[in-house]
């Protein structure tokens, strides 16, 4: 059973039927994508007759139990922040995504600071504040640039670059005063300001703590990948919930990566052991490469959302398979094994297909602001084919018949040998998808295209 409705759950979803070893993949509540999936179902809540007085995190625990699941995936951070884990492995049934009390790395910017400031993973320098007045007292001795974060959870608007003390300030009077956030932005942290270029690592965890006192926890990474927030080319206009991704990355070398295994991966799998945690899930982490080298900006406790879609299609391994190794039912490292971890090689071995990914994400017109639902969408799946692509849709419903619902409406993931034919083919291939008012950036991947830390 895979939770959440997005392009990140389609690509799950797509990835776990392809296994031999699966039957079938209930998605709740899934989307048009996940409907027309081979071997997926898709489960709304609403339809449930027995679900008539559960609510909250209960109903997906209800919901595994009714339909006799093997286990379960967690798509989206908010269940998870929400325990819903924590209720289904009360039910017995196994849980790729962690408990509530790891979750608080994605739920609480304040508590996901104090665990990396406590295990000495590469960060920027910070400190919380509960007043406005402290928050401004502290701006002012620092000076700009400086970063807001609202603590909560944000979907995206808690946190402020700010080039000036004023945008700062008005940042604090937004988050603290006008109560723009409510709860999420009580709590501030305020965090030095860091240059350089952003990438994505997704990580499979398996923690428990049998499998600590064993030396057997362990986090795997997957290949680097980079999404792009900025809703227009050159990385202009509004933050989105993410505007296309590549994976793997030409501009990151194996002496960064090893850097970012050392200074962030290793010392968070070691706060995780040491918080005895059971983590069993997956961990993004977000990073910053600076001059100094690569620093964590943020965990989130699932996978990230376009990234998966430019990820997943290259494993070269069982999706299935790996879940089983992370949730370890005998506790006896499987995931370790499954990595061929060993300690001279801490990142493990991985099977990925050689090449690259390009999934440029085409939204509603008007996205991030109001816009329209309803639209029809075709697609001319012999070209999408022909171009080595697969189209990962997120707000879009129906079976048959698919109509846009959402803002982000599809990724488009396109495979190539070299990163140039794999963004030749993904923008041939979005070219073969029409729905009215669709708009979709033109130079995913290409320089220029991220966020450069730049202000
Ligand atoms: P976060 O949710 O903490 O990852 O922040 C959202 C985005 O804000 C990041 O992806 C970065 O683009 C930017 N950001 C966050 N923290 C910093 C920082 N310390 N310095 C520069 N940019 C940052
Ligand atoms: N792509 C960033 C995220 O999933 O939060």
């Amino acid at each position: 059973m895979v939770i959440g409705s997005g392009g990140r759950e389609h690509a799950i979803c797509w990835r776990l039927a392809q296994s031999t070893k699966v039957n079938e993949v209930v998605c709740v509540p899934g989307n048009g994508g996940t409907a027309q999936e081979d071997k997926c179902r898709n489960i709304n809540p609403a339809d449930c007759e027995y679900l008539d007085d559960i609510k909250g995190v209960q109903i997906y625990s209800q919901i595994a139990t009714f339909e006799q699941v093997d286990f379960v995936i967690v798509g989206p951070e908010n269940p998870l922040c929400d325990g819903v884990a924590d209720a289904i492995w009360n039910c017995g049934i196994p849980v790729v995504g962690p408990k509530k009390d790891g979750a608080q790395l994605e739920a609480s910017k304040d508590f996901s600071k104090k665990f990396m400031h406590k295990y000495g993973v590469a960060c920027a320098d910070s400190i919380t504040v509960t007043t406005a007045e402290e928050a401004k007292k502290y701006i002012h001795e620092k000076g700009a640039p400086i970063v807001v974060k609202a603590d909560g959870l944000a979907a995206g608007k808690g946190v402020v670059v700010a080039a000036t003390e004023e945008q700062a300030n008005a940042a604090i009077d937004d988050f603290m005063s006008n109560n723009k956030l409510g709860d999420a932005g009580q709590t501030i942290v305020l965090e030095e300001y860091l240059q350089g270029t952003e990438i994505s690592v997704l990580a499979a965890v398996s923690v428990t703590p049998q499998t600590a006192q064993a030396n057997t926890a362990t986090i795997v990474p997957f290949m680097p990948s980079r999404d792009h927030k900025r809703l227009n080319d050159g990385a202009k206009g509004p933050n989105t919930g993410g505007m296309g991704a590549i994976c793997p990355l030409e501009d990151v070398d194996d002496a960064t990566m090893t850097l970012f295994y050392k200074n962030c991966m290793q010392p968070t799998l070691d706060g995780m052991i040491a918080e005895k945690w059971d983590y069993r899930g997956f961990i993004f982490f977000g990073v910053m490469l600076t001059k100094e080298g690569p620093k964590l900006l943020e965990y989130n406790v699932r996978l990230g959302d376009p990234e998966t879609q430019a990820v997943l299609p290259l494993m070269d391994f069982d999706f299935a398979e790996l879940g089983l190794a992370i949730i370890d039912k005998e506790n006896n490292g499987a995931l370790k094994k499954f990595a061929k971890i060993t300690d001279e090689n801490p990142a493990g071995t991985l099977a990925w297909k050689k090449g690259f990914i390009c999934a440029p994400v085409a939204v509603s017109g008007g996205y991030p602001a109001s816009y329209n639902k309803g639209y029809e969408i075709t697609i001319d799946k012999k070209i999408v084919k022909e171009c080595d692509a697969k189209v990962f849709i997120a707000g879009a419903q129906g079976s048959k018949k698919l109509l846009t619902s959402g803002g982000r409406v599809l990724a488009c993931s396109a495979l190539g040998s070299t990163f140039d034919e794999a963004w030749n083919n993904a923008y041939k291939a979005i070219k073969a998808v029409q729905f009215k008012d669709m708009f979709y950036r033109k130079d995913i991947g290409l320089p220029g295209a991220a966020e450069s830390g730049e202000l």
